[in-house]
């Protein structure tokens, strides 16, 4: 296929099993549906507005209400289509082809698929045997590039970069630092206080967590006024619908319910965690996000995952060196995650 980039052909799809017979614990969702409610709402303003005309660009109200509950100035909000459309347009408007992003791993394999379609290098600090952030290295290795990108909590392993490393690291650094916040809900601590202090500092945030809006497609950016103005320039006008817009707004002027359902998946992450660890050659790693990776010492992650699947369950399965004997699995609801304890011990005990 001679007209497709040879970088794109490369790639694997980005495919994800959506089963929903299964109790589907594989891409870090909430389990709980917003109100009946509050979609009746969004539907109501919906038929009030022209589905003819454009949505408004810089989606206004949206950014106060995200301005209004993160406490930020609406000046340095910008909100996009996911925040995998924020990963992109950072990458899109910091780097060219051949310059340079730093990110961990095993970490989110978006940054480094967006990155490589676009020609541009990826240097990788490998995390530390405990998948603990290697800060020194990060800084050592980040001097030459134009981004970095970090989550916190990182995904698949929900170990965090504290705010004192961030702040060591947007200090020592030229390029941009990107810090991806996508389960800030979960572990509330955040990077944002210090986006006045170091001008080359930016927060990525998402609804599709805690907010329980992954199918609306929703996340937001922090940053400085004049870093937000440049980065909206970059992106595809009108990338976020009236229907986005509406939802987010609708959720934010309600979001009273969704503290409860935070606790309650901190809750059961304990308890899962606790379940895990009982478990006979099973190895979870301590999180401070909605998920847990475990290790399990005799048998291939792909194995288990297989034997899983079969069961009903569906985990997330990583062709990482470092994660062959390793599944992710996103706290449910608690009938949910009793149904993956159940089949996990009976799979470990075959
Ligand atoms: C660290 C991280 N960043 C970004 C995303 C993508 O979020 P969104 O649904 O807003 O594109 C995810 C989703 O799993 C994630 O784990």
């Amino acid at each position: 296929m001679n007209q497709i980039k040879r970088k794109v052909v490369e790639l694997h799809e980005y495919a994800v099993p959506q089963d929903p017979r299964r109790v589907k614990l594989n891409q870090n969702e909430s389990p709980f549906d917003i109100p009946a409610a509050l979609k009746e709402e969004v539907f109501a303003r919906l038929r009030q507005v022209g589905w003819n005309r454009y949505p408004s660009g810089q989606a206004h109200a949206l950014a106060e209400r995200i301005a209004g509950y993160t406490g930020f100035p609406v000046a340095g909000v910008l909100a996009g289509n996911g925040s995998n459309e924020m990963i992109q347009t950072l990458i899109y408007s910091t780097c060219d082809s051949g310059d340079r992003i730093l990110v961990v791993e095993p970490g989110f394999s978006v940054y480094r698929r967006v990155a490589s379609v676009m020609n541009i290098d990826v240097v990788t600090v490998p995390l530390k045997e405990d998948f603990g952030f290697d800060t020194d290295a990060i800084i050592d290795q980040g001097k030459g590039a134009k981004l970095i990108i970090l989550a916190t909590p990182n995904n698949p392993t929900g170990t965090v970069l504290r705010v004192d490393d961030i702040a060591d690291i947007a200090n020592q650094i030229n390029g941009l630092v990107a810090i991806d916040e996508a389960y800030y809900e979960f572990c509330r601590e955040t990077a944002q206080g210090f986006i006045e202090r170091f001008e080359n500092l930016i927060v990525i945030r998402t609804f599709s967590k805690s907010l329980r809006l992954a199918g609306i497609r929703l996340g937001y950016v922090l940053g400085r006024e004049d870093v937000v103005r440049e980065l909206a320039k970059a992106r595809l006008p009108f990338s976020l619908s009236i229907f986005q817009q509406t939802a987010g707004e609708v959720l934010l002027e309600n979001p009273e319910f969704l503290e409860a359902g935070v606790r309650e998946i901190l809750r059961e992450r304990d308890r899962v965690f606790e379940g895990l660890a009982k478990i006979r050659d099973i190895s979870p790693v301590p999180s401070l996000a909605n998920f847990l990776l475990f290790q399990c010492r005799c048998i291939t992650g792909r194995d288990l995952y297989q034997k899983l699947y079969q069961a009903g369950v569906v985990l997330r399965r990583f062709d990482h060196p470092r994660l062959e004997s390793s599944l992710r699995v996103t706290i449910g609801t608690a009938q949910e995650n009793d149904i993956f304890l159940e089949k996990l011990r009976e799979a470990m005990e075959e």
